[in-house]
């Protein structure tokens, strides 16, 4: 997958991109990534990038040109899907991740919050997407989340495919629990069947543990997850003891 980013802070992304998972993953040729600055398409002596908005009001709006000109010149030999980081976007999830990551090839477009002109999201976007509901002081954090998102969904990137496979969200779910040595914290034992060496009886304790921290932590997702049959029998178990007043979802904690 290629990834090109367009910032006029291209120096934030330096040790993000050398760094650990996604440092391996360039290096092995899995994942490239560009990252130019937006004032390198600036025609004008001073490299300006903003002006005074039309219509007045404080603050300063990104003039479209320079945006207009990069995106062209860096999409003109190889194709790509055009994203505008913005909070005015879809809302980032697993799903979106997976549509991003289908795609050969990206570009990133890292606007300063204060505004940037209307007609570059008219002309050379194709997607905005936001990685929620508040706002950043400009697109490159939630570019670098989605590089990072993106990222895990490329084979080999992550070494273990069963870790990405059972991460959160992947089946609608939040993860299980983990837990490694010391074997009591703060008089806190490990789940005694995680110690069993009974595999078969460990994947049974993770999938109803996961169930049991999507219900307690993130119930609005359960109506869309893919429940096992250890799974649907925990929840109907769950929610006839909550019927019969014994546990609500605040006590589900573990
Ligand atoms: N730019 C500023 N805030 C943002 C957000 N929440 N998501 C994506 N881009 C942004």
């Amino acid at each position: 997958m290629h990834v090109t980013v367009l910032t006029i802070f291209p120096e934030l992304f330096g040790p993000f991109l050398e760094t650990s998972l996604i440092g391996r993953a360039r290096e092995r040729g899995l994942l490239e990534i560009e990252v130019w600055n937006l004032r390198d398409f600036t025609a004008d002596r001073h490299r300006t990038v903003d002006d005074e908005p039309y219509g007045g009001g404080g603050g300063m709006v990104m003039t479209a040109p320079p945006w207009i000109r990069a995106v062209r010149e860096l999409t003109a030999a190889r194709p790509a899907w055009r994203v505008l980081l913005s909070p005015q976007g879809r809302r980032l999830d697993e799903a979106l991740v997976r549509e991003l990551a289908a795609r050969p090839a990206l570009v990133l477009l890292c606007a300063r919050y204060e505004g940037i002109d209307e007609r570059v999201a008219e002309c050379v976007v194709d997607q905005e997407v936001s990685i929620g509901d508040y706002v950043l002081s400009g697109g490159e954090l939630p570019a670098m989340v989605l590089i990072e998102a993106l990222s895990r969904q490329i084979p080999g990137v992550v070494q273990l495919a069963e870790s990405v496979v059972r991460d959160s969200f992947r089946a609608g779910l939040l993860d299980h629990p983990h837990f490694t040595r010391p074997p009591v914290v703060e008089g806190r034992e490990v789940p005694p069947v995680l110690l069993s060496g009974n595999h078969a009886e460990i994947e049974r304790w993770r999938e109803v543990a996961a169930l049991r921290a999507t219900r307690a932590k993130r119930p609005d997702l359960l109506a869309g997850a893919e429940l096992t049959a250890a799974q649907r029998r925990e929840l109907a178990r769950l929610e006839q003891e909550e019927r019969a007043g014994v546990a609500g979802p605040a006590s589900d904690r573990r």
